[in-house]
């Protein structure tokens, strides 16, 4: 299991302008906190909750055909292409720069064991895409279409683009190159694959795009590439039945949340910072930076008071931005919690040889690079509390798909948690929608001819 520690929040250790006395909120909160668990657990399966996220585990049949397709494109294609963007996209790309090799597209086809090289192409950026697809052997490349809505303009003209150059080099055998994963009937893109004769796969419904990555959206990738499904599952199933607990004191999630939700509205922490000692674990930041602002950052309640809520997420990485952000972090304003991931066991261990005598560096010699990552992640872990920052630190054994489940699920629940304590709808995105609205306008999407007067008047007003 994630092993968890708050003490670095306690007013003990911190002093009570920035720590919380925490059996104090414990007890005060934990039936406000039971009620929440308990409520979580008994709304999940009714519709329209946007609750389906909790049920994703327990899908036998979704995990069978993903791993059933996998199986049968093994070793047809050289590239795996996904196409997606925010929540289509995130959940894959954390968990398989966690969990591939490193450096898994330089390796051999046979290294590899058979599996295609990953790439996601999750921006609209011209001259990356441009240089990326120049790089592909399209014939030999599949692609996987990910979008809930079927109609996101850049997964969509991404899309389009990729779709033109596979039918000009393939003809009609191109729709084998091709993976849909999108709603069950909804939306331009089912229409299409439908049409078109694509393999595809459901997004189910009740689920919005930020907590999707164990469903098909993130488990195909993974299984396209290699990556052990059931372990990354049993993970998240384990983590589940701990998180039921209704025990504040038990349940990791819910003592995350609240000591977030305190320490955001009575102390003046309105920022989290996500801060993993692990190259790897880079990317659960990302993903966390979207689960934590589309789903906190809102404003009105849930009786429609202007609220203007939620904490803004910070990405940082151990041991780099020691030398980047930990100065802002110790000395600048004391206005964020962070949360540091450690790993007690790498895969490897890397020793520094002693070829020199140096008093400045003589003492590295013989040691490993895992204990300078320690020594270095234990010493900011203690002069952050010095200087009274408030930090929780999440210890995971290894890096491997079990704790990855665990760890991504166990964020979706104090994610859910923290949305029922600010009283606000977690699952909705309207501050996207606009945004997205805007550019249909800009770009001359019928049905959107308000929208675009809206916009002339706006930039004729500058
Ligand atoms: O979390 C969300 O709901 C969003 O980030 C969406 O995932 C994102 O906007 C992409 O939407 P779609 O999957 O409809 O293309």
């Amino acid at each position: 299991m994630i092993h968890y520690s708050c003490k670095n929040v306690d007013s003990m250790v911190i002093g009570s302008d920035d720590g919380l006395n925490l059996e104090e909120v414990f007890d005060e909160y934990s039936q406000r906190i039971k009620d929440i668990i308990s409520s979580l657990n008994q709304r999940k399966d009714k519709p329209g909750q946007y609750l389906q996220w909790m049920n994703l585990c327990y899908n036998e049949e979704t995990l069978w055909y993903v791993k059933e397709y996998a199986s049968m494109v093994k070793g047809r294609f050289e590239n795996l292409l996904i196409l997606g963007i925010g929540g289509s996209a995130l959940g894959g790309i954390a968990m398989t720069k966690a969990l591939l090799h490193p450096y898994w597209n330089f390796l051999t086809e046979e290294q590899r064991g058979g599996y295609p090289r990953i790439f996601f192409m999750d921006n609209i950026d011209p001259d990356t895409m441009t240089s990326l697809l120049e790089s592909l052997d399209l014939s030999k490349t599949l692609v996987n279409v990910i979008t809930k809505s079927g109609d996101t303009a850049e997964t969509m003209s991404q899309f389009m683009i990729v779709k033109d150059l596979l039918e000009k080099e393939l003809g009609d055998n191109y729709r084998y190159n091709i993976v849909a994963t999108t709603d069950k009937r909804m939306g331009i893109l089912r229409q299409i694959s439908e049409q078109e004769g694509y393999k595809t796969f459901v997004i189910p419904d009740d689920v919005s795009g930020r907590y999707t990555v164990f469903s098909a959206v993130g488990l195909l990738p993974l299984a396209l590439v290699g990556i052990n499904l059931d372990e990354i599952i049993n993970g998240v199933k384990d983590m589940d039945l701990s998180l039921k607990n209704t025990d504040i004191r038990q349940n990791i999630a819910a003592k995350n949340a609240l000591i977030h939700y305190l320490l955001d509205t009575q102390k003046g922490k309105s920022m989290s910072v996500m801060m993993p000692y692990s190259s790897r674990l880079k990317y659960v930041s990302d993903w966390y930076v979207q689960l934590w602002s589309e789903s906190l950052g809102k404003n009105t309640d849930r009786e429609g008071n202007s609220v203007h809520i939620g904490q803004t997420p910070i990405r940082a990485i151990g041991v780099s931005d020691q030398h980047s952000q930990m100065q802002l972090f110790n000395e600048g304003p004391n206005n964020k919690v962070i949360n540091f991931i450690r790993v007690k066991n790498f895969d490897n261990v890397l020793e520094i040889p002693s070829i020199f005598e140096y008093t400045g560096i003589g003492y590295l010699g013989g040691k490993t690079v895992n204990q300078l990552m320690d020594a270095e992640a234990d010493a900011t872990i203690v002069t952050l509390t010095d200087y009274n920052r408030p930090n929780v630190t999440f210890t995971l054994d290894k890096i491997d798909g079990y704790h990855l489940g665990q760890l991504l699920y166990l964020f979706e629940f104090q994610t859910a948690i923290s949305g029922e304590l600010y009283n606000i709808d977690a699952y909705n995105q309207p501050g996207v929608e606009q945004a997205k609205n805007y550019t249909y306008a800009l770009m001359g999407r019928i049905g959107y001819e308000d929208s675009a007067n809206v916009l002339r008047e706006k930039f004729n007003a500058v």
